[in-house]
């Protein structure tokens, strides 16, 4: 949201104040040095620095890199990997952290509560470099959203207005990817009780040793007020079933969960997804008849056949239904197992 307006504000100032403008200009023309003259000023706090201030039109004034050739990543800036992330196409993914100075995650609840201006960043990463950053900033009301679109080692802040349709190489196939709009932004992360969708118990906990390790350093960095504890609701699951949750939430409940939003024929949020799909025909109109999830036998069942894409039946719809060229094989053979061993 903010993007839109801080390009209003920008917008605004330039037209009402031409003075404004021409001593911008004469300063890049005075400046030769200034490498580009999109660096910023030195003196002027980065939004990592400054949390609260609009989104600056370039990622070196974010100040998540310190360098953009490396992407050495800002002290202040903590790396985390969610156990399942969002299915880009098998582009990789890097994702950071910075929560306002003196502030953490209150962890106590098992829906945490994060400080007004936190920064959440995803940067995705093709085979020839980096594509786009992603950010999420929470607030006391609705979250704000940007995305800056890398050209080499730069990257520039994008108006937000409409999606950008990109190719990108990945594993040295190319595949078709979108720089979503805010709105799309909003549809996603706004359709859940938490803006932030990936950075939760499930995600950062759980029983793979890497992911307890990278608690432990998010204590001690002091981001999270304490060591979470997982939903007392999911204590009765363990191991794959914890990762098929863990899958859904990563790649479903953005849609799937009982917000009366786009996809509320059923909930797959960890406490109720095994109840809402075992045994469970299809409601859908939009969708086949049968069962969800058919135990001990994935190939007939319609949640499986949605995701991988094994049937021949076109009444099965593609899940997820959009942004998906190349598909998720480990989620594919995650849910396999996990339904042919029920
Ligand atoms: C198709 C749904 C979808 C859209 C559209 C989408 N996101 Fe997300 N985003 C997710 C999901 C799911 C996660 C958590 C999993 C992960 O990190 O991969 C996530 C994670 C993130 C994160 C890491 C913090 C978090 O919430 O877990 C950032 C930052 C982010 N998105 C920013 C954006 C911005 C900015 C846009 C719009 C330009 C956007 N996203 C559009 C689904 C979406
Ligand atoms: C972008 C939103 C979106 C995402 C993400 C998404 N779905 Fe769906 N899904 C829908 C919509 C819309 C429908 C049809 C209407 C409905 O079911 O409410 C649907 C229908 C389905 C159906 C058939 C309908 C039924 O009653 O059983 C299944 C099964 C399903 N989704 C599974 C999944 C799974 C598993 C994932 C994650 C891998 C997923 N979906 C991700 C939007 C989404």
């Amino acid at each position: 949201m903010l993007l839109a307006s801080n390009r209003a504000t920008r917008g605004a100032s330039l037209r009402t104040t031409p003075a404004l403008r021409l001593t911008a200009f004469v300063y890049v023309l005075a400046c030769p040095a200034c490498g580009g003259g999109d660096s910023g000023d030195p003196n002027e706090p980065t939004l990592v620095e400054a949390p609260a201030q609009a989104f600056p039109p370039t990622l070196n004034q974010v100040g998540l890199y310190q360098d953009l050739v490396q992407r050495t990543p800002s002290p202040r800036a903590l790396p985390y990997t969610p156990r399942s992330g969002l299915w880009s196409n098998g582009l990789a993914k890097e994702r950071f952290i910075v929560v306002p100075q003196g502030e953490a995650i209150d962890a106590d609840e098992a829906d945490w509560a994060f400080p007004e201006n936190t920064l959440l960043f995803k940067t995705f990463v093709g085979d020839d470099g980096p594509v786009e950053t992603r950010i999420v900033r929470t607030t006391g009301g609705a979250p704000e959203f940007a995305a800056y679109r890398w050209d080499g080692d730069q990257a520039a802040l994008l108006d937000g207005e409409r999606g950008v349709d990109l190719e990108v190489r990945v594993d040295d196939e190319t595949t078709a990817h979108e720089i979503p709009s805010i709105r799309s932004c909003e549809q996603c992360h706004e359709s859940s009780p938490s803006p932030v969708l990936g950075f939760a118990p499930l995600q950062l906990a759980g029983a793979a040793e890497a992911a307890s390790e990278q608690v432990d350093r998010l204590v001690a960095a002091g981001a999270l007020s304490e060591k979470p504890r997982l939903d007392a609701a999911l204590d009765r699951f363990e191991g794959e079933e914890l990762s098929v949750l863990s899958y859904f939430v990563g790649n479903c409940v953005h849609c799937h969960n009982d917000s009366g939003g786009i996809a509320s024929s059923f909930d797959l949020s960890p406490a109720v997804a095994f109840d809402a799909v075992i045994d469970q025909p299809t409601a859908s109109s939009a969708s086949a008849v049968g069962i969800r999830v058919v135990p001990g036998d994935a190939a007939a069942s319609i949640l499986f056949q949605a995701v991988s894409g094994e049937t021949d039946d076109r009444e099965v719809k593609s899940m997820p239904p959009v942004g998906v060229q190349r598909r998720d094989e480990t989620g594919i053979e995650l849910l396999r197992g996990w339904i042919n061993g029920l």
